[in-house]
């Protein structure tokens, strides 16, 4: 369902274009939070592996998901990944390693309150000079959109998820 949500959302692309705008370098290493099981952040490396080759990709989320063909389809694109399977917040209070040029996030700051975010934020500032994230809009026609998601045949979860996580999204 999320990976069908991302492509009617047109996530990947805005993604690609955000990196455009915002890393005018071909970056070395970048962080993705939140990152599910990476199929999300391989569309987004397709389309900038033209320009960006040998790219360090560390992607994190609690859940470890990552699997030997999603290494060999980013290996295929010149780009190297690492994983790490922890808890955002356990993670950044401890790592010290070498900064990233940005860190990407999809679909996963709306999931903290205002308070968590200043945290993360708080956290994650010394780690990378960027952050680009792609999250729900909190607007009328997005809940609309999310509402008639039972029609592309999503399950249970999702239909509660996509609701909550418009009314949980950002405006501005
Ligand atoms: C809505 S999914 C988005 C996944 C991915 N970005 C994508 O677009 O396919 C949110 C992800 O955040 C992860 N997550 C939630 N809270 C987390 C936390 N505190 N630390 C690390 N990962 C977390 C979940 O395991 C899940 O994979």
């Amino acid at each position: 369902d999320l990976a069908r949500i991302n492509a009617l959302m047109f996530q990947a692309p805005i993604m690609a274009s955000l990196m455009r705008k915002f890393l005018t370098r071909p970056p070395g290493r970048i962080l993705e939070i939140g990152a599910g099981d990476g199929t999300f952040m391989l569309k987004v490396a397709r389309r900038m592996a033209r320009d960006w080759r040998q790219v360090e990709l560390t992607m994190l989320d609690r859940i470890g998901l990552a699997t030997p063909k999603l290494a060999a389809d980013f290996a295929g694109l010149g780009w190297t990944i690492e994983t790490i399977t922890a808890d955002v917040f356990d993670w950044a209070e401890r790592a010290d390693g070498r900064a990233f040029d940005a860190i990407t996030v999809n679909l996963f700051l709306h999931h903290f309150n205002d308070a968590a975010l200043l945290r993360l934020f708080s956290l994650l500032r010394p780690k990378a000079p960027l952050i680009l994230a792609t999250e729900p809009l909190r607007a009328g026609f997005a809940l609309v959109a999310a509402r008639i998601l039972p029609a592309i045949g999503v399950n249970d979860v999702t239909r509660h998820d996509a609701v909550e996580s418009v009314r949980a999204g950002f405006r501005g």
